[in-house]
């Protein structure tokens, strides 16, 4: 375990650090002098069950910036616009500055998670096509899931923008399924959020990372070795941070990046 959550001060920024703009439970926002951008640091932090549960898992910042600066290039390379500019140093990431649209997006390829447990769906459940959900971002209401007559009702995003949203996860999720499976790792869901520009563009914001995606491993079969992902620090499993390190080592091989 790693002690982490300090904030090294990279070359990039001025001595002494700019005040924060945002901390949340994975990454620090810094603002920078322009103001169409900002800096996120990402911590070695972990937590689930909506903070209930807290550590720290050693590297996952340097891991989670390094995937995630890899799967934005991926998916602009797709056609996809993301948040990302560039990423100055290994768990930092220069982002635009968009307006997040409080979201959670998940999709779903396999039953698992909260979805087993709120519909009793087995574990594995082939979901076909995929399932797409969106959950209200907010910590204090515990990320309740929503109806789509409660989206409207909250007015977080329109019906075309919601539409977009969908579009645009789904569209992640064909790209993302396909190059985990070249990695021989199986994108069971994952969670993604979104960000509107000045002009009203929509953007993918956030990660992509094991804290966001249920990973299994194709080349095991045991239900519990077979995670790669944040599931085995939120049930305990134990060799979270070799998981990571995994996942890491395979997407760079894939790629043809050394580490
Ligand atoms: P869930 O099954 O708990 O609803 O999670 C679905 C996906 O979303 C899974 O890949 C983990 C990810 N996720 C987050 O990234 N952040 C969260 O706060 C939660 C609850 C899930
Ligand atoms: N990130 C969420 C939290 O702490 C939950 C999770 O990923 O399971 O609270």
């Amino acid at each position: 375990m790693s002690e982490s959550s300090s904030v090294v001060k990279p070359d990039f920024l001025p001595d002494p650090l700019p005040e924060k703009q945002y901390e949340g439970k994975a990454k620090v926002l810094y603002p920078t002098d322009d103001p169409a951008v900002l800096l996120s640091f990402f911590k070695d932090d972990a937590t689930a069950f909506n903070a209930l549960k807290r550590g720290s898992i050693s590297r996952k910042g340097e891991i989670n910036c390094t995937l995630s600066t890899h799967l934005f290039q991926l998916l602009e390379r797709e056609g996809v616009a993301t948040h990302w500019i560039d990423s100055p140093a290994v768990d930092w990431m220069r982002v635009k500055a968009v307006e997040i649209i409080p979201l959670e997006v998940v999709v779903r390829n396999l039953a698992a998670g909260s979805l087993c447990k709120q519909t009793g769906l087995a574990l594995g459940t082939v979901l076909e096509p995929p399932l797409v959900e969106f959950f209200y971002k907010d910590d204090a209401l515990g990320d309740p899931l929503l109806t789509p007559d409660r989206l409207r009702l909250l007015k977080v995003a329109s019906d075309a923008e919601v539409e977009t949203l969908r579009s645009m996860a789904l569209t992640i999720n064909r790209i993302l399924c396909e190059f985990f499976a070249s990695c021989d790792l199986t994108l069971v869901d994952f969670k993604l959020e979104f960000g509107r520009e000045r002009s009203g563009a929509i953007v993918l914001a956030d990660e992509i990372s094991p804290d966001t995606c249920r990973l299994w491993d194709r080349r095991e079969t045991d239900p519990e070795r077979r995670v790669m992902d944040k599931d085995r620090f939120r049930q305990d499993l134990g060799n979270v941070a070799a998981a990571y390190e995994e996942v890491l080592h395979r997407v760079l091989a894939v790629l043809g990046t050394s580490a």
